[in-house]
């Protein structure tokens, strides 16, 4: 049978990547697929790099839309990225009626309700296992692998910048900005590091799967996004002393009065497995009824990490695309009629636990006020540090650290208490308030 003909959108990284491991590994793909899948065409604005890659055999152009329009190409996949010229495109190739894969984790989290509309009302797949957490399956996991339960909670360490910068920070005790420079430098943070750094890349990936586990539809504007930027050393420092490390992750949880859907710094036990994943590396945590706990663990960025995910989709597609519509696997999991209106909660219903870090003067009564304003708003305090102001301060200093854990509040409470515990004159600078999960 001839084989399926794929058009890349786009070939810089990931684009080659895909090349290179379908070239090297085609003919296990093709007794796996039960056909080859070759690449038969590449738009790309550098057509002399992109034919570089590709060498002679493959058609390459400037004009993404002549690879959308040829007859012969069966499968569209977009590695543009961003909300713009991808959605056009994405549109496009599903109005031709070609099957697409996309790594775009923007695109999806944000017009992800329309894309799949459009690809389910012209019976065409649209497949996205590169757009989270890059090499690691996860989608497949949550979709197919984990169909028996009932996800309760997801808490992932989806973006690799961030992860990167905090490991530097914690193992070198240096400040956010001194780190994200040194990862600029060595190619570990982009030149514009803003969607990784603000949370934004996470809270994408985040959104996706929140679909995926709830049958929900995708919401990003509903997401709570909070980065990495206001983060000091001084704070994974106390964490680490209290037994828990900082990671950036993005939670979504089932809860009675709907869903949780947040990226943000949190603190994590360190003696879990996801406390430990270091680097740029990834990891998902999937709490199911009747599974359990399950992680998932791997490279969440790179040229053939990503390229192994873009293939596995390539196969999924080739595999299936004789098949009725209707016994495809379904795009977000759940039968587009039975999709779930539970709402998305706002982050002031959220219940979770706070490491709060107050600068206090240090002098009589400054705890007794701060614990009398949280026993007001009935918040109970887990654990309580505070350092020698000399050891804060320096020698001869009259302030100090005053670090609280405490156990599960609503947001909205904690903000409360918050606002007072500000007004107070012995809290000198800004409070940090960094939520707590402990992922049991
Ligand atoms: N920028 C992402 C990260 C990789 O740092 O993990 C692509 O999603």
């Amino acid at each position: 049978m001839k084989a399926i003909q794929v058009g890349l959108l786009g070939i810089g990284t990931v684009g080659s990547g895909t090349f290179n491991v379908l070239n090297r590994n085609q003919e296990e793909i093709k007794r796996r697929a039960g056909r080859g899948i070759e690449i038969a065409m590449v738009a790309d604005l550098d057509t002399a790099r992109a034919q570089s890659v590709v060498g002679d055999k493959v058609k390459v152009v400037n004009d993404a839309r002549a690879v959308i329009a040829n007859p012969d190409i069966d499968i569209v996949v977009e590695l543009i990225g961003g909300y713009g010229i991808a959605r056009q495109l994405v549109m496009e190739a599903i109005e031709a009626g070609k099957h697409v894969v996309t790594a775009n984790k923007a695109l999806l989290a944000v017009h992800g309700t329309e894309i799949f509309a459009a690809a389910s009302a012209k019976g065409v797949m649209v497949a996205f296992e590169a757009a989270v957490a890059g090499g690691i399956p996860i989608i497949k996991a949550l979709r197919e692998g984990l169909t028996a339960n009932s996800i309760q909670w997801i808490a992932g360490i989806i973006n690799g910048t961030t992860n990167f910068i905090l490991s530097e920070m914690r193992d070198k005790g240096l400040d956010f900005d001194v780190v994200l420079k040194e990862a600029q430098r060595l190619g570990y943070a982009e030149a514009d590091p803003t969607f990784d750094i603000e949370g934004v890349d996470a809270a994408h990936k985040a959104t996706i799967m929140s679909a995926i586990a709830f049958g929900i539809p995708v919401q990003f504007d509903k997401a709570y996004v909070e980065g990495i930027t206001r983060l000091g050393a001084v704070d994974l420092k106390y964490a680490e002393q209290l037994g828990y490390r900082i990671k950036l992750l993005g939670i979504t949880k089932r809860t009675a009065k709907g869903i949780e859907l947040r990226t943000h710094p949190s603190l994590v036990p360190a003696k879990r497995l996801i406390a430990n994943v270091e680097g740029a590396m990834n990891a998902v945590m999937v709490q199911g009824d009747a599974v359990g706990t399950t992680l998932y663990y791997g490279k969440g960025a790179g040229s053939e990490p990503t390229a192994s995910a873009v293939i596995a989709d390539l196969v999924d597609i080739t595999r299936l695309h004789t098949a009725d519509a209707a016994q495809r696997v379904p795009h977000l999991a759940f039968q587009p009629d039975a999709m779930s209106d539970l709402p998305v909660l706002p982050m002031s219903e959220v219940v979770t636990s706070y490491y709060l870090r107050l600068r206090v003067a240090d002098e009589a009564g400054v705890i007794a006020k701060v614990t009398g304003i949280l026993a007001s708003q009935s918040i109970s305090i887990d654990a309580m540090l505070q350092r020698e102001a000399d050891e804060v301060g320096g020698e001869g200093s009259t302030q100090t650290d005053l670090i609280i854990l405490t156990h599960d509040t609503v947001e909205g409470t904690m903000n409360a208490a918050i606002a007072q515990m500000q007004a107070l004159p012995t809290v000198l600078a800004p409070i940090t308030r960094i939520r707590k999960e402990e992922l049991a």
